[in-house]
């Protein structure tokens, strides 16, 4: 334990932030995305969204690239992402590859020396690219960065889209983890949720993964779709636990409703703590199930076996790692903001099709607000390695001492333990971190969040555009 982490149960402030934190407790959690809330980014002209001026900087953190393929075969009912059903339209798919390669050569200037750690291909349905599409991704745009040190390329498929051929070559391109959104393995509830797959349809495409040779292979649960009764979420573990072998890792999300999902209207009248209640639950249940089969937690969302980390996700939230976002709906985190271009993929194409840049909004960021950022995304992420944090900051400034008190009101109500120079959650709380990140916001950002500030209205409102 770093002896600057010791902490005075007496400190100024603590009685404040005990408030705070019970009334943190009536916040439902899972819809914390980043920091400042995309609902305060203001809207930006061509000018003030070049690239030179969105990433000139000092490079304090890691550079990771995601993109964003969002063409889907059906909207699936719980889902809030900027997704294109399209069905055999292969065109408007080629014209959003050409764009998203325009969109690539734009960056590039100021990119071409930075080394990319990590890339996250998601969508959308990634997986919905032919294998010539997909041979196109990863020469024309992917390939153009430096990915001399790259650790981990993943790309995010549907089970009705990835067909052996496609893994085959994701594989070929360096692909090694491969994430196929399962959701449930009930099929009234995959019908329910408008999803095209049946249980075996999906099992079969997950062993088309799990003999590919790509080693690591993730699969995506949520508990509490459409209403679902424990004894549906007994079928899908029991389904999922008779895999073999069984996935690398499960991510494992509770049920968030928002804006622009089917389940947005049909849910409506329902009472939205109740069924996060219900969500989390089953999630625990589920959870229950896979550390009885060799699965651990490491973070709120991702269940691992043995040390499979999910390099993306850690630099990106749990390391305040820089993300260049390309695509329809994709934010960035550059050397001074977060970004974030056009959500939907007509609005994109139009935009780089004019030649101009699909940026929409941004927040400057300032050394407090990136500080802040990194700790909720950290905090929202998983625990915290106080030594680590203090690895990124100058010798000796101690960044995290101005939030004792948060710590140590956290940790006299029983959120969090400090021991040996880590901040964890204890059992019960590490299914809800992202309730508590709040405590760290500025208060200029605190406050313009509590006016409702940009949330929900508007004409360019969206998914994103929404934050506790
Ligand atoms: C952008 S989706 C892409 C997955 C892929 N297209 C598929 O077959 O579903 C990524 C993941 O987000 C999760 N997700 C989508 N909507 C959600 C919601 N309303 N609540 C919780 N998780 C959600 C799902 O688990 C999904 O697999
Ligand atoms: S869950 Fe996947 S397949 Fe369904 S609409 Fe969302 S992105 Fe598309």
């Amino acid at each position: 334990m770093a002896e600057e982490f010791i902490f005075d149960l007496t400190d100024a402030g603590r009685s404040e932030v005990v408030d705070q934190l019970i009334e943190a407790a009536e916040h439902i959690p899972g819809l914390v995305f980043t920091y400042p809330p995309i609902s305060l980014w203001e809207p930006r002209d061509a000018t003030a969204s070049d690239p030179d001026t969105l990433w000139a900087g000092s490079d304090t953190f890691s550079h990771n690239l995601y993109i964003h393929i969002p063409f889907c075969r059906q909207k699936c009912s719980f889902c809030y992402y900027s997704v294109a059903v399209v069905q055999n339209d292969t065109q408007v798919i080629w014209d959003y590859l050409h764009c998203l390669e325009k969109e690539a050569l734009q960056y590039l200037p100021m990119m071409r020396t930075k080394k990319i750690e990590t890339v996250f291909i998601g969508g959308g349905t990634p997986s919905r690219l032919n294998p010539e599409q997909i041979d196109f991704l990863f020469e024309r745009v992917i390939r153009r960065f430096d990915l001399s040190e790259c650790r981990e390329i993943t790309y995010e498929c549907s089970p009705d889209s990835a067909t052996e051929d496609r893994i085959a070559t994701m594989a070929a391109n360096g692909t090694n983890r491969l994430s196929m959104g399962v959701q449930s393995l009930d099929p009234e509830i995959l019908r329910k949720s408008r999803r095209a797959d049946t249980p075996s349809s999906v099992v079969r495409t997950y062993y088309h993964m799990a003999d590919s040779g790509v080693p690591n292979v993730n699969i995506d649960l949520i508990a509490g779709i459409e209403r679902e009764a424990f004894d549906n979420m007994q079928r899908t573990m029991d389904a999922v636990t008779a895999l073999e072998p069984m996935p690398t890792q499960i991510t494992l999300f509770t049920l968030s409703v928002r804006k622009g999902a089917i389940n947005d209207t049909t849910l409506r009248e329902e009472d939205h703590a109740k069924l996060f209640r219900r969500s989390l639950a089953l999630f625990r249940y589920a959870k229950r199930r896979m550390t009885a089969n060799g699965y651990w937690q490491y973070s709120r969302n991702l269940f691992p076996r043995d040390n499979w980390i999910f390099h993306y996700q850690d630099n990106h939230w749990g390391n305040n790692g820089y993300v260049l976002g390309l695509g329809a709906s994709s934010y960035s985190h550059s050397h001074g903001y977060t970004y974030g271009n056009a959500f939907t993929f007509r609005e994109y194409m139009r935009r780089i099709q004019a030649g101009g840049s699909a940026v929409e909004k941004a927040f400057p960021l300032s050394e407090d607000e990136s500080l802040r950022r990194h700790l909720v995304l950290a905090m929202k992420h998983r625990e915290l390695d106080v030594a680590r944090f203090n690895s990124f900051y100058p010798a000796g400034s101690e960044p995290l001492r101005q939030f004792r008190p948060v710590f140590d009101a956290l940790a006299a109500l029983g959120v969090v333990t400090v021991e040996d120079g880590r901040i964890a959650y204890t059992e019960d709380y590490a299914d809800l971190s992202d309730r508590y990140t709040r405590l760290f916001y500025s208060s200029g950002v605190s406050e313009a969040v509590r006016r409702g500030v940009g949330q929900l209205t508007g004409a360019g409102s969206n998914a994103f555009n929404f934050t506790l």
